[in-house]
């Protein structure tokens, strides 16, 4: 076991660091030289088939449900299709509303999950088309889709999933570029810059992967606090949640995670002296509102641990410690932002004494309802 762990301590941080030879096998051959378009020969899609769509649910669970969070973002954005999003154990006992103008699409790193499974089962019976994201090949979720985009990132053996979420939010990117080329939904301008943003993202998840030293300091700092608070807004707060679920999953802090316009219908009850927030303000569409969000918390004498952009200058004004990830698109930096909140969480774990690899109670594939 010690070889295959590669020389790290755990899988966890080998998988963790593993993560910009996984984004980068998911995203080669899959871009066009020229960086003109997403070229995704397993499903030749065109656009009278992607028309015929007025509506794709997204459905998973756990950390590839937050895959799918950034994917509604990501494919409504791009592609102008509407988008939900549900986890799998919901959606089938809600009489969703499906049929042959729905395109249904699974998220799941093993490709096992039974709650997916059954919910891909009941999408097909009511006549949509189906598209499984998975990283297993020929597993039971890409034999039952009709189409599979395959995250290359290789076997993930720690039950916390991070090499998997990266290559899934890749694949998100990659579908809502290619569907927006194809229904032309968005200026070729933007998508040449986009797919030149994508590829630095493997040398830029590697540059925040330096210097793991503060991170290590934090963990230390407020590891042995029992309740830990995720705010963002936009594509930060999907990220919030997946750090959230991270850090609960494997070193059983109590963690959650809020739009950070939401706080003040609730959450804000909770922040009192001491308590660690760890605020994301990456999306420069919603930093002035993020920013007083941050404020709120920080006039309730919350510890307040910032995540922002390399050209940030303003959030150390205002919080304790500021934690930066390489510059990129705002679409993109959920790839970089997400890196110090996975470290943050196994740190956090170490530091606690917690079995990393198999937290209590978990299973890395959920194969009973
Ligand atoms: C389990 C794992 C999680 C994973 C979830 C979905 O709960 O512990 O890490 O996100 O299942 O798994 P899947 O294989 O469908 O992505």
């Amino acid at each position: 076991e010690a070889a295959e762990k590669g020389g790290y301590e755990h899988f966890m941080l080998k998988e963790i660091h593993e993560q910009p030879k996984a984004v980068r096998a998911t995203i080669s051959s899959r871009i066009a030289k020229d960086n003109s378009a997403v070229v995704l020969d397993e499903l030749k899609w065109n656009k009278d088939f992607l028309n015929s769509f007025n509506r794709i649910f997204i459905v998973a669970c756990g950390t590839a449900y937050h895959a799918g969070l950034v994917g509604k973002y990501y494919i409504e954005k791009m592609a102008r299709i509407p988008v939900e999003c549900d986890i799998a154990s919901e959606f089938r006992y809600r009489s969703p509303i499906v049929d042959e103008n729905t395109l249904m699409i699974v998220v799941s790193q093993s490709g096992e999950t039974s709650d997916t499974l059954a919910a891909l089962k009941e999408a097909k019976r009511l006549g949509a088309k189906t598209l499984a994201v998975t990283n297993v090949v020929g597993s039971s979720i890409a034999r039952e889709a009709d189409q599979v985009v395959y995250t290359w990132a290789g076997p993930e053996i720690a039950v916390a999933s991070t090499k998997a979420y990266t290559t899934q939010l890749i694949v998100m990117l990659l579908l809502g570029l290619y569907m927006a080329g194809i229904r032309e939904t968005m200026p070729q301008e933007r998508i040449t810059e986009l797919i030149r943003g994508l590829r630095e993202i493997p040398t830029q998840i590697g540059q925040t992967l330096e210097d793991e030293d503060p991170i290590k300091t934090f963990a230390k700092q407020y590891g042995f606090n029992e309740d830990v608070f995720f705010i963002g807004r936009s594509l930060d707060y999907a990220v919030a949640l997946e750090g959230s679920l991270k850090l609960k999953e494997i070193s059983y802090i109590h963690a959650e995670a809020y739009a950070a316009g939401e706080l003040k219908h609730g959450t804000l009850a909770l922040i009192v002296d001491s308590i660690p927030v760890i605020a994301l303000a990456t999306q420069k569409s919603v930093y002035e509102k993020t920013l007083s969000n941050i404020k709120e918390v920080k006039a309730r004498d919350a510890v307040v641990i910032g995540i922002a952009s390399a050209d940030d200058t303003e959030l150390e004004k205002y919080v304790d410690h500021v934690i930066k990830v390489p510059e990129t698109d705002e679409l993109l930096i959920p790839l970089l932002a997400v890196v110090p909140l996975q470290l943050l969480a196994y740190y956090a774990a170490i530091t606690r004494g917690c079995d990393v690899d198999k937290p209590r109670n978990l299973a890395k594939s959920v194969t009973v309802e």
